[in-house]
């Protein structure tokens, strides 16, 4: 079954709301809307990034394409197998995923990059959509504290049962592994708090619970 999207207008945000359509005015080639999640249904694993990018998922209007942060997360993708095809920023690339699904906390663009708390609890019926929709789900990887949290709380679980851990495997009890990675953000790259070969072997970890399955 296919999860519920948000509409192409949704206004359960009225401050996203707002900026989406300012930016409508202002780049009306962009997309502009709250980006679909990205990749089959069946898939064993979901990945769940914080919220499009302004220049990048906001103007293509697929998750993490045109990015900074989509450079690094496909490369690895190919590398591990969970995609086929070719990378070119682009939503009409022909890149396919593979047993893996990409999707976004917050699905609208929001200012500075920062969804307020509000934001992120009204969009979580979307990720619940996504997550029910998931039969053969084993492995959620989220990318930053905001998915993890906004993750553990779709799954009924308290936040405070399971801190973000860059490379943890949180096993939740009746459900999917949680992994952690600190997100592949531009400014996290820059910084160092993340390297190519940590991201590397976060997926390692993933590849090697799914093969167990
Ligand atoms: N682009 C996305 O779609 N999500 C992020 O978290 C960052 C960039």
């Amino acid at each position: 079954m296919t999860p519920k999207q948000p509409p192409r207008d949704c206004g359960l945000c009225p401050r996203l709301a707002g900026f989406r359509e300012r930016h409508r005015a202002a780049e009306p080639g962009w997309h502009n809307a709250p980006v679909p999640s990205f990749g089959p249904l069946d898939a064993h694993l979901l990945i769940v990034g914080l919220a499009p990018g302004l220049r990048g998922a906001n103007r293509t209007g697929r998750p993490f394409t045109g990015d900074y942060a989509g450079d690094l997360l496909y490369a690895t993708l190919l590398e591990f197998g969970f995609a086929a095809g070719r990378y070119d920023r682009r939503p009409d690339d022909g890149l396919a995923l593979v047993d893996c699904r990409v999707t976004n906390a917050v699905r609208c663009v929001p200012p500075e990059n920062r969804p307020v708390g509000a934001e992120i609890n009204a969009c979580r019926r979307f990720l619940d959509g996504e997550l029910a929709a998931m039969p053969r789900l084993a492995v959620v990887l989220a990318l930053g504290t905001v998915a993890h949290a906004s993750v553990l709380r779709t799954l009924g679980h308290r936040v405070s049962g399971f801190k973000f851990v860059h490379g943890a495997m949180h096993v939740l009890e009746g459900g999917p592994i949680l992994a952690d990675s600190y997100h592949c953000s531009r400014y996290n790259l820059n910084t160092g708090r993340l390297t190519e070969s940590m991201f590397r072997s976060v997926f390692e970890g993933i590849r090697a619970t799914i093969e167990r399955e």
